[in-house]
């Protein structure tokens, strides 16, 4: 078996023409193992515009909210670099196409730029459609399915000089830029994402400030962003419903992210471990997969006490109407999720400050921890703890009715070596999770999207943190891409359907 699998290892991957995986036989005991996939599940990986693309200002591109971070505040950015260029997958979006096709991947997540198809405001910029149908034609002809997110956190520049996500004209403007990306994509693309990650957009965008468009808001930005973004994603679902499904034929839904929780120690009850999973995944998730719609009562009750005692007049979670908590809910076909990490929780039994500046962590009244055990990986807030992505998806069947889960994201950084064993520990380990949930506990997950077919700008952490499964060389025209030995070991996952 390993010889058969060594050959066709070495078709897709060259072997002795530069690309050696010494370690194939380690690859082979991976293979033999009983966690297995269903026939139509589906294997892919995940990419965003900014991070990859480049051509930060070609054929009429406006900025985002990302180039204007990038170019204004260097020093924000770990190795104070852009992604001006970056993999420059806007010209050799091909060498991408390849790369996952060497892996087997059967679906690529990339998202559109905004700001390429409306630069300036609400006139389009018909050029931008080029890019986006060559990178199309290009996956299908390869039998890769595209799974198009319309926004991953790179706003354009002038939807945020309006406001952003704190203006309620955003929900108009993403309309009409759905509109435009289903009309023009819509013949090829079956699977839409509205948002990626709400929560880290909100949070950080709107509230901490720590990542475009560093508006620092806390305690009140974040929950207005999230207001809107429900109400924007829910108008580009109805749109699609109303004006494309019947020909189209697609799926539309949002990508959440979120942590699973566990109790730090055996004083901390279950209401506790629930209520750090409502203000978590629940805040978006709830509105959209619940069966009574609305923010979770958790959060309700707890910021509106919390904005009495500081005086306010009224809560700093926005009330949601009837109508809009009607109009919110059961707008996704399917779940999109980001799974990353857990947390431990305890209570924070601290008394109640009425000077301090309110936050969404304040608000969760909770102290997150990690366990000692938990392996980390570059990123300061990555711990692998395999059970949380099992544990989160039993919780997912159980809280909305098993609602049809794709995996959008999940990956693990490291400084960039080829030979990356943790990646393939974190990959093995959470791939098995992912085969529990659905062969023991009959959870709904229809696909698994590794973060990230090759090596990109990690948003404020720059080109310091790598999490692809092909290396880039950055300081090369032709930005070549690599084979870590992950992708060999995916590759062999992909191939036998099991872990
Ligand atoms: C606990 O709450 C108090 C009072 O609100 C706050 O000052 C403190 O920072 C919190 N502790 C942690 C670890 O979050
Ligand atoms: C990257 O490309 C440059 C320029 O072509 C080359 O000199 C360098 O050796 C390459 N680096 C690696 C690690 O292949």
């Amino acid at each position: 078996m390993w010889i058969f699998t060594f050959l066709s290892f070495c078709f897709f991957f060259s072997c002795g023409l530069g690309t050696q995986f010494p370690e194939i036989i380690e690859m082979e005991a991976v293979s033999t193992s009983v966690h297995t996939f269903p026939k139509d599940f589906s294997f892919g990986a995940s990419t965003a515009a900014y991070q990859i693309e480049g051509g930060w200002n070609e054929d009429g591109k406006g900025p985002s909210i990302w180039d204007t971070l990038t170019h204004t505040h260097p020093e924000i950015i770990a190795d104070h670099s852009t992604a001006d260029i970056g993999a420059d997958s806007y010209h050799l979006y091909k060498k991408d196409v390849e790369a996952l096709k060497k892996v087997g991947f059967q679906h690529y997540r990339f998202s559109i730029s905004w700001s390429r198809i409306f630069p300036y405001g609400t006139k389009i910029n018909a050029k931008a459609f080029d890019y986006y149908n060559k990178l199309i034609d290009e996956l299908i002809l390869n039998q890769i399915e595209p799974v198009v997110t319309l926004h991953h956190y790179d706003l354009p520049q002038w939807v945020q000089d309006e406001g952003g996500f704190l203006n309620p004209n955003v929900i108009e403007y993403f309309k009409l830029y759905a509109d435009t990306i289903f009309r023009e994509f819509g013949s090829r693309v079956k699977m839409w994402i509205t948002f990626n990650e709400p929560f880290d957009a909100c949070t950080e965008g709107y509230g901490r400030g720590v990542s475009a468009p560093l508006i620092k808001l806390s305690g009140v930005g974040e929950y207005i962003c999230g207001h809107y973004l429900l109400l924007a994603h829910a108008s580009a679902y109805h749109l699609y419903k109303s004006r494309y499904a019947k020909d189209q034929r697609g799926m539309i839904g949002i990508t959440l992210d979120g942590r699973f929780y566990y109790p730090k120690d055996a004083t901390v009850t279950n209401d506790i471990v629930e209520r750090a999973i409502q203000f978590d995944i629940g805040w978006f998730a709830n509105p959209i997969f619940s069966k009574d719609g609305g923010y979770p009562k958790v959060m309700i009750d707890e910021i509106n006490e919390r904005s009495k005692k500081e005086g306010q007049a009224w809560s700093r979670l926005p009330k949601m109407s009837k109508t809009t908590m009607k109009y919110v809910k059961g707008t996704a076909d399917f779940l999109g999720y980001n799974y990353y990490s857990s947390r431990l929780v305890r209570l924070n039994t601290s008394d109640f400050d009425p000077n301090a500046v309110p936050s969404w962590l304040s608000d969760t009244r909770l102290i997150y921890e990690t366990e000692p055990s938990w392996k980390q990986a570059k990123s300061s807030w990555l711990y692998s703890v395999p059970q949380g992505l099992h544990d989160v998806l039993v919780w997912f069947k159980n809280q909305y009715n098993n609602p049809l889960v794709l995996i959008t994201e999940n990956g693990w950084s490291d400084d960039g070596r080829l030979d990356d064993n943790d990646r393939i520990e974190y990959l093995k380990s959470h791939l098995i999770s992912v085969s529990k949930a659905i062969n023991e506990d009959k959870c709904n997950v229809i696909g698994y999207t590794t973060w990230s077919i090759i090596d990109n700008f990690e948003w404020t952490r720059g080109f310091t943190e790598h999490f692809g499964l092909f290396t880039v060389n950055l300081t090369s025209p032709e930005k070549e891409r690599t084979a870590k030995k992950s992708a060999g070991y995916f590759h062999d996952v992909i191939k036998n359907r099991s872990v």
